[in-house]
Protein backbone atom coordinates (compact mmCIF):
# COMPACT_ATOMS: atom_id res chain seq x y z
CA UNK A 1 0.00 0.00 0.00
CA UNK A 2 1.30 3.29 -1.33
CA UNK A 3 1.61 5.83 1.49
CA UNK A 4 1.29 9.71 -0.27
CA UNK A 5 4.42 11.59 -0.56
CA UNK A 6 4.06 14.81 1.85
CA UNK A 7 6.11 17.17 2.73
CA UNK A 8 6.21 17.87 6.17
CA UNK A 9 8.66 20.45 6.74
CA UNK A 10 9.80 23.66 4.83
CA UNK A 11 13.31 22.93 3.48
CA UNK A 12 14.44 26.80 3.71
CA UNK A 13 14.51 26.84 7.23
CA UNK A 14 14.33 23.32 8.53
CA UNK A 15 15.92 24.16 12.04
CA UNK A 16 13.83 26.73 12.70
CA UNK A 17 10.97 25.49 15.53
CA UNK A 18 9.32 28.14 17.68
CA UNK A 19 6.76 25.43 19.10
CA UNK A 20 6.82 24.03 22.81
CA UNK A 21 9.74 21.13 23.21
CA UNK A 22 7.99 17.84 23.77
CA UNK A 23 10.63 16.34 26.64
CA UNK A 24 11.67 12.68 25.51
CA UNK A 25 14.27 10.72 27.06
CA UNK A 26 16.08 7.98 24.70
CA UNK A 27 16.63 4.39 25.98
CA UNK A 28 19.47 2.42 23.82
CA UNK A 29 21.46 -0.22 23.25
CA UNK A 30 23.92 1.91 21.24
CA UNK A 31 24.48 0.04 18.68
CA UNK A 32 25.12 1.63 14.80
CA UNK A 33 21.96 2.32 14.58
CA UNK A 34 21.13 3.63 17.75
CA UNK A 35 23.83 5.92 17.13
CA UNK A 36 22.23 7.38 14.14
CA UNK A 37 18.75 7.73 16.22
CA UNK A 38 20.84 9.76 18.71
CA UNK A 39 22.76 11.99 16.19
CA UNK A 40 19.45 12.73 14.40
CA UNK A 41 17.96 12.98 17.60
CA UNK A 42 20.35 15.83 18.32
CA UNK A 43 18.97 17.37 15.02
CA UNK A 44 15.49 17.85 16.43
CA UNK A 45 14.75 21.04 17.15
CA UNK A 46 11.11 19.86 18.41
CA UNK A 47 12.42 17.85 21.34
CA UNK A 48 14.12 18.31 24.39
CA UNK A 49 16.60 15.47 24.96
CA UNK A 50 16.25 15.00 28.81
CA UNK A 51 18.72 11.99 28.84
CA UNK A 52 19.83 8.98 26.97
CA UNK A 53 19.95 6.26 29.45
CA UNK A 54 22.18 2.74 28.73
CA UNK A 55 20.71 -0.77 28.61
CA UNK A 56 22.26 -3.95 27.64
CA UNK A 57 21.34 -5.52 24.36
CA UNK A 58 23.76 -5.39 21.34
CA UNK A 59 26.84 -4.81 23.61
CA UNK A 60 27.22 -5.12 27.18
CA UNK A 61 25.79 -2.13 29.16
CA UNK A 62 29.12 -0.85 29.94
CA UNK A 63 30.48 -0.20 26.27
CA UNK A 64 26.90 1.51 25.78
CA UNK A 65 27.48 3.58 28.01
CA UNK A 66 30.48 4.27 26.98
CA UNK A 67 29.55 4.79 23.54
CA UNK A 68 26.71 6.99 24.38
CA UNK A 69 29.05 9.33 26.90
CA UNK A 70 32.08 9.11 23.86
CA UNK A 71 29.42 9.90 21.09
CA UNK A 72 27.73 13.39 22.82
CA UNK A 73 31.38 14.39 23.71
CA UNK A 74 32.74 13.88 20.42
CA UNK A 75 29.77 15.97 19.37
CA UNK A 76 30.16 18.76 22.38
CA UNK A 77 27.05 18.06 23.91
CA UNK A 78 25.72 18.17 27.90
CA UNK A 79 23.29 15.53 28.02
CA UNK A 80 22.71 13.91 31.02
CA UNK A 81 23.75 9.73 30.00
CA UNK A 82 22.59 7.29 32.63
CA UNK A 83 23.88 3.77 33.54
CA UNK A 84 20.88 0.92 33.48
CA UNK A 85 20.35 -2.85 33.40
CA UNK A 86 23.49 -4.88 32.51
CA UNK A 87 21.06 -8.18 32.69
CA UNK A 88 17.49 -8.76 31.59
CA UNK A 89 15.02 -9.83 33.78
CA UNK A 90 15.67 -13.86 32.88
CA UNK A 91 19.67 -13.79 32.57
CA UNK A 92 19.67 -16.63 29.58
CA UNK A 93 20.07 -14.03 27.11
CA UNK A 94 23.28 -13.27 26.75
CA UNK A 95 25.18 -10.35 27.32
CA UNK A 96 26.13 -8.25 24.06
CA UNK A 97 24.05 -11.16 21.85
CA UNK A 98 24.09 -8.17 19.39
CA UNK A 99 27.66 -7.86 18.92
CA UNK A 100 28.08 -9.66 15.71
CA UNK A 101 26.23 -7.12 14.07
CA UNK A 102 27.38 -4.30 15.78
CA UNK A 103 31.10 -5.26 16.18
CA UNK A 104 33.02 -6.00 19.34
CA UNK A 105 33.01 -2.12 20.65
CA UNK A 106 28.73 -1.40 19.48
CA UNK A 107 29.93 1.07 16.65
CA UNK A 108 31.50 -1.73 14.08
CA UNK A 109 35.00 0.11 12.74
CA UNK A 110 34.06 3.76 13.69
CA UNK A 111 36.24 4.90 17.04
CA UNK A 112 35.37 7.91 19.07
CA UNK A 113 37.92 9.19 21.54
CA UNK A 114 37.75 8.10 25.36
CA UNK A 115 35.45 11.12 27.27
CA UNK A 116 37.08 9.81 30.47
CA UNK A 117 36.21 12.92 31.86
CA UNK A 118 32.64 13.40 31.36
CA UNK A 119 31.00 11.97 34.70
CA UNK A 120 27.78 9.97 33.87
CA UNK A 121 24.57 11.40 35.25
CA UNK A 122 24.50 10.00 39.10
CA UNK A 123 20.86 8.07 39.26
CA UNK A 124 20.71 5.09 37.67
CA UNK A 125 18.36 4.80 34.51
CA UNK A 126 14.77 3.47 35.78
CA UNK A 127 15.51 5.98 39.00
CA UNK A 128 16.16 8.73 36.74
CA UNK A 129 13.52 8.07 34.16
CA UNK A 130 10.97 7.71 36.87
CA UNK A 131 12.34 11.50 38.52
CA UNK A 132 12.09 13.21 35.26
CA UNK A 133 9.04 11.78 34.32
CA UNK A 134 7.14 12.72 37.77
CA UNK A 135 8.87 16.50 37.24
CA UNK A 136 7.38 16.71 33.92
CA UNK A 137 4.00 14.97 35.16
CA UNK A 138 3.05 13.42 32.16
CA UNK A 139 4.41 15.13 29.75
CA UNK A 140 7.56 12.95 29.52
CA UNK A 141 7.97 10.75 25.74
CA UNK A 142 9.97 7.83 25.76
CA UNK A 143 11.81 6.53 23.07
CA UNK A 144 13.63 2.94 23.55
CA UNK A 145 15.86 1.54 20.55
CA UNK A 146 16.78 -1.73 22.75
CA UNK A 147 15.69 -4.00 25.43
CA UNK A 148 13.04 -3.33 27.51
CA UNK A 149 14.99 -3.41 30.58
CA UNK A 150 14.67 -0.26 32.24
CA UNK A 151 11.39 0.10 31.60
CA UNK A 152 9.93 -2.38 33.14
CA UNK A 153 12.39 -1.49 35.87
CA UNK A 154 10.54 1.73 36.83
CA UNK A 155 7.14 0.29 36.41
CA UNK A 156 7.88 -2.31 38.73
CA UNK A 157 9.54 0.38 41.12
CA UNK A 158 7.20 3.14 40.76
CA UNK A 159 3.54 2.22 41.19
CA UNK A 160 2.76 5.31 39.89
CA UNK A 161 5.55 5.59 36.90
CA UNK A 162 2.37 5.12 34.19
CA UNK A 163 0.48 8.13 35.23
CA UNK A 164 3.58 10.15 33.96
CA UNK A 165 4.39 9.23 30.77
CA UNK A 166 2.60 10.35 27.72
CA UNK A 167 4.01 8.27 25.17
CA UNK A 168 6.55 4.80 24.72
CA UNK A 169 7.94 4.65 21.45
CA UNK A 170 9.94 1.75 20.40
CA UNK A 171 11.64 -0.36 18.09
CA UNK A 172 11.09 -3.63 18.68
CA UNK A 173 9.62 -7.21 17.40
CA UNK A 174 7.51 -7.52 14.15
CA UNK A 175 3.71 -8.56 13.38
CA UNK A 176 5.81 -11.13 10.71
CA UNK A 177 8.97 -13.00 10.85
CA UNK A 178 12.25 -12.12 12.73
CA UNK A 179 16.18 -11.41 12.50
CA UNK A 180 17.21 -13.28 15.42
CA UNK A 181 15.17 -16.79 14.84
CA UNK A 182 12.26 -16.64 12.16
CA UNK A 183 9.85 -15.26 14.70
CA UNK A 184 12.03 -12.97 17.19
CA UNK A 185 13.14 -10.11 16.49
CA UNK A 186 16.52 -9.20 18.68
CA UNK A 187 15.01 -6.54 21.34
CA UNK A 188 12.13 -8.17 21.74
CA UNK A 189 13.75 -11.42 22.25
CA UNK A 190 16.71 -10.33 24.84
CA UNK A 191 13.87 -9.06 27.42
CA UNK A 192 10.68 -10.65 26.37
CA UNK A 193 9.78 -10.35 30.24
CA UNK A 194 9.97 -6.51 30.36
CA UNK A 195 8.11 -5.88 27.17
CA UNK A 196 5.47 -7.87 28.83
CA UNK A 197 5.66 -5.78 31.91
CA UNK A 198 5.99 -2.72 29.25
CA UNK A 199 2.79 -4.07 27.12
CA UNK A 200 0.29 -5.04 30.45
CA UNK A 201 0.70 -1.30 31.49
CA UNK A 202 -1.79 1.80 30.56
CA UNK A 203 1.98 3.74 28.80
CA UNK A 204 0.10 4.50 25.50
CA UNK A 205 3.12 2.48 23.16
CA UNK A 206 3.98 2.75 19.46
CA UNK A 207 6.14 -0.17 17.99
CA UNK A 208 8.09 0.01 15.11
CA UNK A 209 9.10 -3.70 14.56
CA UNK A 210 10.63 -5.31 11.63
CA UNK A 211 8.14 -5.24 8.63
CA UNK A 212 8.68 -1.57 8.30
CA UNK A 213 12.48 -1.11 9.67
CA UNK A 214 13.52 -3.81 7.18
CA UNK A 215 12.23 -1.33 4.26
CA UNK A 216 14.16 1.52 6.09
CA UNK A 217 17.33 0.62 4.32
CA UNK A 218 20.11 3.62 2.90
CA UNK A 219 22.76 2.78 0.07
CA UNK A 220 26.28 3.97 -0.86
CA UNK A 221 24.20 6.48 -2.84
CA UNK A 222 22.71 7.87 0.62
CA UNK A 223 25.60 7.22 2.48
CA UNK A 224 27.76 9.48 0.18
CA UNK A 225 24.83 12.11 0.35
CA UNK A 226 25.42 12.57 4.17
CA UNK A 227 28.93 12.38 3.94
CA UNK A 228 28.73 15.82 1.68
CA UNK A 229 27.01 17.52 4.48
CA UNK A 230 30.65 17.44 5.88
CA UNK A 231 29.97 18.02 9.43
CA UNK A 232 31.64 15.77 12.32
CA UNK A 233 28.30 14.67 12.88
CA UNK A 234 27.45 13.33 9.02
CA UNK A 235 30.84 12.11 8.47
CA UNK A 236 30.19 9.82 11.86
CA UNK A 237 27.01 8.65 10.54
CA UNK A 238 28.19 7.93 6.87
CA UNK A 239 31.16 6.16 8.45
CA UNK A 240 28.75 3.93 10.05
CA UNK A 241 26.37 3.05 7.60
CA UNK A 242 29.75 2.31 5.37
CA UNK A 243 30.49 -0.05 8.49
CA UNK A 244 26.93 -1.63 8.58
CA UNK A 245 26.38 -1.71 4.62
CA UNK A 246 29.70 -3.80 4.08
CA UNK A 247 28.09 -6.60 6.21
CA UNK A 248 25.10 -7.07 3.84
CA UNK A 249 25.42 -8.84 0.73
CA UNK A 250 23.66 -6.40 -1.15
CA UNK A 251 25.75 -2.83 0.56
CA UNK A 252 22.48 -1.45 2.74
CA UNK A 253 22.07 -0.30 5.84
CA UNK A 254 19.32 -1.26 8.31
CA UNK A 255 17.68 2.20 9.70
CA UNK A 256 15.84 0.18 12.53
CA UNK A 257 16.14 2.54 15.41
CA UNK A 258 16.01 6.30 13.28
CA UNK A 259 12.57 5.04 12.29
CA UNK A 260 11.34 4.43 16.05
CA UNK A 261 12.48 7.99 15.84
CA UNK A 262 10.42 9.07 13.12
CA UNK A 263 7.81 7.10 14.48
CA UNK A 264 7.53 10.05 17.24
CA UNK A 265 8.76 12.88 15.84
CA UNK A 266 7.82 12.57 11.52
CA UNK A 267 4.52 9.75 12.04
CA UNK A 268 3.44 11.11 8.12
CA UNK A 269 5.94 8.59 6.91
CA UNK A 270 4.38 5.58 8.54
CA UNK A 271 1.29 3.63 8.40
CA UNK A 272 0.01 2.20 11.62
CA UNK A 273 -2.77 -0.08 12.85
CA UNK A 274 -4.07 -0.10 16.29
CA UNK A 275 -4.45 -3.41 17.86
CA UNK A 276 -3.30 -5.23 20.71
CA UNK A 277 0.05 -7.14 21.32
CA UNK A 278 2.30 -9.23 23.82
CA UNK A 279 5.11 -10.77 24.01
CA UNK A 280 5.52 -14.59 24.02
CA UNK A 281 7.59 -15.11 27.14
CA UNK A 282 7.40 -18.84 27.09
CA UNK A 283 7.54 -21.59 24.17
CA UNK A 284 10.32 -24.01 22.86
CA UNK A 285 10.79 -22.01 19.99
CA UNK A 286 9.25 -18.62 19.94
CA UNK A 287 10.22 -17.19 23.32
CA UNK A 288 10.57 -13.74 22.25
CA UNK A 289 7.76 -13.63 19.51
CA UNK A 290 5.65 -10.66 19.45
CA UNK A 291 2.13 -11.90 19.09
CA UNK A 292 0.36 -8.66 17.23
CA UNK A 293 -3.21 -8.93 16.81
CA UNK A 294 -3.68 -6.92 13.62
CA UNK A 295 -6.59 -9.13 12.49
CA UNK A 296 -8.36 -8.42 15.68
CA UNK A 297 -8.84 -12.18 16.47
CA UNK A 298 -7.78 -12.59 19.89
CA UNK A 299 -10.79 -10.31 20.96
CA UNK A 300 -8.66 -8.64 23.51
CA UNK A 301 -7.92 -4.46 23.97
CA UNK A 302 -6.12 -3.30 21.65
CA UNK A 303 -3.19 -1.37 23.75
CA UNK A 304 -0.36 -0.90 20.86
CA UNK A 305 0.09 1.54 17.34
CA UNK A 306 1.84 -0.87 15.32
CA UNK A 307 3.59 0.71 12.34
CA UNK A 308 2.84 -1.98 9.20
CA UNK A 309 4.27 0.15 6.05
CA UNK A 310 6.35 3.47 5.69
CA UNK A 311 7.08 5.43 2.89
CA UNK A 312 11.07 5.11 2.65
CA UNK A 313 12.05 8.32 0.82
CA UNK A 314 10.07 10.20 2.82
CA UNK A 315 11.57 8.98 5.86
CA UNK A 316 14.95 9.15 4.31
CA UNK A 317 14.74 13.09 3.52
CA UNK A 318 13.75 13.65 7.00
CA UNK A 319 16.39 11.47 8.66
CA UNK A 320 19.28 13.32 6.22
CA UNK A 321 17.55 16.53 6.68
CA UNK A 322 17.64 15.86 10.44
CA UNK A 323 21.22 14.75 10.61
CA UNK A 324 22.34 17.60 8.66
CA UNK A 325 20.36 20.22 11.08
CA UNK A 326 22.47 18.08 14.15
CA UNK A 327 25.61 19.43 12.37
CA UNK A 328 24.26 23.22 12.20
CA UNK A 329 24.31 22.66 15.91
CA UNK A 330 20.22 22.74 15.79
CA UNK A 331 18.19 21.23 18.25
CA UNK A 332 19.96 19.62 21.87
CA UNK A 333 22.57 20.12 24.52
C1 LIG B 1 17.30 -3.92 16.68
O1 LIG B 1 18.33 -4.72 17.26
C2 LIG B 1 19.56 -4.05 17.22
O2 LIG B 1 20.50 -4.83 16.56
C3 LIG B 1 19.33 -2.72 16.52
O3 LIG B 1 20.03 -1.69 17.19
C4 LIG B 1 17.84 -2.51 16.59
O4 LIG B 1 17.46 -1.80 17.74
C5 LIG B 1 16.91 -4.54 15.34
O5 LIG B 1 16.44 -5.84 15.54
CA1 LIG C 1 19.13 -0.76 19.19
Amino acid sequence: MAIPLRRCFRPESPCQHSMKKRPFILDCDTGTDDAIAIVAALGCEEMELVGITCVNGNVPEEDVARNNRNLLAYLGRNIPVCRGAWLPFSANRRTGAGAGVHGSTGLGTVELPEAKSCPFEERIAAQFIYEEAKKRNGELELLVTGPMTNIAIAIIEHPDFCDYIRHLYFMGGAAAGGNVNNTEEFNIWVDPEAVHIVLSSPIPCTMVGLDVTNLAIMTREDEERIRSLNTKEAVFVADLIRYMSSREKILLARMHDPLALASALFPECLETKTCFVDTECRGTYTRGHTAADLRNRRNREPNTEVAVNVNVELFKDWLIEKIACAGRKGGQG
